[in-house]
């Protein structure tokens, strides 16, 4: 009789629970250093946030002066946003689609003399840490993006943010992942079940759980009953959903080249179009998009780019964004000792891709947390022990 070797720490089998932007980077990283994984998903793959998002790089619009963040989201921002030329070059070389990554610059607006402040205090950050960023007087901004409106009151020009095309990432990581031979897609939930007192996925070494704002809804046999797998980590619980509405409207040559950004509106040029996003809805997790919020969305962008008043209208959606108490991800191991999670991306999902690869893949294969990794453990959302 021959014993299977018990599998190392340094080639574990490890179970995927979520196939988007993040379960499909995790898992390509992890069968890279030697791993063996089941990813598993009952929905089409990449097609929930990580499709309906917009593909911003945004570390300094996005944490560089938000109240209520993660003391070290933006660093944790910054340090992703440095590895994604890398990322994006890697993912097409190795897939040999283009996956239509732009550096920066973007250009953040002002309309009013509130979002004229908000922009003052990102370059207040930037400044402090010796990045580069620069207010421009409403003609310097039209020099560099002559579809604004002459009425704005001024830009910030953030060398820092860029975008890429997120749709085209998601599509090569799915390539890569149905080629890998250490990579198996199943097209079903996680298979979790107790056994006394430990969490299994049929028998894999590990678990990670990248389900977005779905991780804490995710079932567990236990018993044969249907129990949630937040009991497990309650941190799990503290996911809440953000809805976005959002549409793209067919770029003409009068309509921006360049990201732009005015305080809640985005616009993203991608291929054809242009992407215009979104709102904010805490609570909202399904539905089309209502006519009325897409109209209000195309008549605010169109008060930054006049040129977008008539534009023609190609396509809406709605997405999801997790988002925890301090809008930073739940990145590392959980309560359960086999469970890792990555979850909770909130509005940086596409922009988080490559640090969280990275992070999750050292932990699960062994290295400690540093103190930038570390920061983000899931154990913070925990109630402090007495
Ligand atoms: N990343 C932009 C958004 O979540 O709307």
């Amino acid at each position: 009789m021959t014993c299977a070797a018990r599998p190392t720490l340094s080639a574990p089998r490890i179970a995927i629970a979520g196939a988007g932007i993040i379960g499909l980077s995790c898992a390509l990283e992890l069968a890279r250093r030697g791993a063996t994984i089941t990813l598993y998903d009952p929905n089409t793959p990449g097609r929930g946030a990580s499709w309906a998002a917009a593909g911003m790089i945004a570390p300094a619009f996005e944490a560089a002066s938000e109240p209520g963040v993660h003391p070290k989201l933006f660093d944790l921002c910054l340090e992703s946003a440095r590895l994604w030329p890398g990322f994006a070059a890697r993912l097409e070389a190795d897939s040999g689609k283009p996956v239509g990554y732009a550096p920066g610059p973007s250009l953040a607006v002002a309309a009013d003399p509130a979002t004229a402040r908000h922009l003052d205090g990102i370059l207040n950050t930037l400044a402090k840490r010796g990045l580069p960023g620069d207010r421009l007087d409403v003609d310097a901004a039209r020099a560099v993006e002559p579809s604004l409106s002459p009425d704005l009151l001024g830009a910030l020009r953030l060398e820092t943010d860029g975008h890429v095309n997120n749709r085209a990432v998601v599509s090569a990581f799915l390539l890569l992942c149905e080629r890998h031979p250490s990579i198996t897609l199943e097209p079903t939930p996680a298979p979790l079940h107790s056994r006394g007192s430990t969490l299994d996925s049929d028998g894999h070494d590990l678990i990670l759980v990248t389900a977005g704002w779905q991780s804490g809804a995710l079932k567990v046999t236990e018993h044969g009953q249907q129990v949630s797998l937040v009991n497990w980590d309650i941190s799990l619980d503290e996911i809440d959903t953000y809805g976005g509405q959002m549409l793209s409207v067919e770029r003409r040559a009068d309509h921006p080249a360049t990201t732009l950004r005015a305080g809640p509106i985005y616009m993203v040029p991608r291929g054809s179009e242009l992407v215009i996003g979104a709102t904010m809805e805490p609570g909202r997790t399904t539905g089309m998009p209502n006519t009325d919020d897409i109209a209000g969305l195309l008549s605010d962008a169109a008060q930054i780019v006049p040129s977008l008043a008539d534009a023609r209208i190609t396509s809406t959606w709605s997405g999801v964004r997790p988002g925890t108490p301090d809008f930073a991800p739940f990145l590392g191991r959980t309560r359960q000792p086999n469970m890792f999670v990555a979850a909770g991306h909130y509005r940086n999902g596409i922009l988080l891709t490559p640090i969280t690869a990275q992070i999750i893949a050292d932990q699960m294969l062994g290295a400690e947390p540093g103190d930038l990794a570390g920061a983000f453990a899931p154990s913070r959302a925990l109630p402090a022990q007495a």
